[in-house]
């Protein structure tokens, strides 16, 4: 169980840890209870959940990669209706946090998903939108263009109710005009409680034999131990130049497998982190993460984790 130290709290979500469970990686809601458990971490984050049920794109979509893993998995899913239906009457027993990751390609898709899951807001505190998705509308991910952002936010804003609204950001301005805390601005400007940082890395990988790209998507999204430190950078940039001015917390995301990782995502400015990939390798990582975070907390003369948020030294 974790300490009193590692007591978290996200925009008005409190969570026993800070080590969440990372969206498409801990099946749809409570597959993982069967490997790990649920009170060794913070909140458990849905697949994406998207306006209609959905296949996904075909296989290869999930591979081992060198340094990590790449999937193109297409957003497959049961959909909002049948999620409501199956899933939301379990969530009451499980004895965590439930956060329900949506997905869309128009504003309309999302308003619709997050009206339909504010109706469970009672057992549903917060909503993460995974803003990756490219705007049908627009032909760009909503989270790299600042405008098609802040229209996207008003709306599912007002249809989320009170729920905590936490915004994934993309790793994909890295080489766009747009900087990574330009978009973080401007998510806080439109109503985000909170940010998570970030999803996979664009990618592709290529079979020199067959000369065939090795994802059936031919591209796709990398994770692991590589993007970690792309990760911190993007953290400690927003919380620079965005976050910690507005007090929004962060969610660092990307090659948690340590406490390590997490401790570096915490001094770069993120009060709580998600493990997905490393789940794949070892289930119970958290465990792990929250033992190794307790013991670094009063090593380095601190009561709670949330003192040495973005507490880099630069000197
Ligand atoms: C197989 C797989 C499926 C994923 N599906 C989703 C998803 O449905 N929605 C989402 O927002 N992120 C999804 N992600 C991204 C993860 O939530 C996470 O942001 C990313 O993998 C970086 O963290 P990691 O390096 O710890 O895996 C997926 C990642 C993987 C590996």
């Amino acid at each position: 169980m974790p300490t009193d130290s590692l007591r978290t709290t996200i925009a008005g979500l409190t969570m026993g840890s800070p080590v969440m469970l990372a969206a498409g990686t801990a099946g749809t809601l409570d597959e993982m209870g069967e490997v790990l458990d649920f009170r060794d971490v913070g909140a458990v984050v849905t697949k994406s959940i998207t306006a209609e049920p959905r296949m996904g794109n075909e296989t290869w979509r999930i591979l081992e990669s060198r340094v990590g893993m790449l999937n193109a998995i297409g957003l497959a899913n049961i959909g909002v209706d049948a999620f409501i239906e199956r899933e939301v009457p379990k969530i009451a027993a499980m004895p965590t946090k439930v956060v329900v990751s949506i997905a869309g390609w128009s504003v309309e898709d999302y308003v619709g998903v997050a009206a339909k899951i504010a109706e469970h807001a009672g057992v549903i505190p917060a909503i993460e939108l995974n803003v990756s998705c490219p705007n049908v509308h627009g032909g760009t991910e909503f989270g790299a263009d600042p405008g098609a952002l802040r229209e996207l936010l008003a709306a599912v804003r007002e249809a989320a109710n009170a729920q905590t609204l936490i915004v994934k950001l993309s790793p994909i301005t890295v080489g766009t005009p747009n900087s990574i805390a330009d978009i973080a601005a401007s998510a806080i400007e439109a109503g985000a409680d909170a940010l998570t940082i970030a999803n996979t890395l664009p990618a592709m990988e290529i079979d020199v034999e067959s000369r065939r790209p090795r994802l059936a998507n031919v591209t796709g999204g990398l994770s692991g131990p590589a993007v970690h430190p792309v990760a911190v950078k993007l953290v400690h940039e927003v919380y620079r130049r965005a976050a910690r001015e507005l007090g929004t917390p962060i969610i660092g995301a990307g090659g948690v497998s340590s406490w390590r990782d997490a401790a570096e995502f915490v001094l770069a400015g993120a009060s709580a982190v998600q493990i997905g990939t490393a789940s794949f390798a070892d289930p119970k990582a958290a465990r792990r993460v929250n033992a190794g975070l307790s013991k670094w907390v009063r090593t380095q003369g601190a009561t709670a984790l949330s003192e040495l948020v973005g507490a880099v030294r630069l000197d």
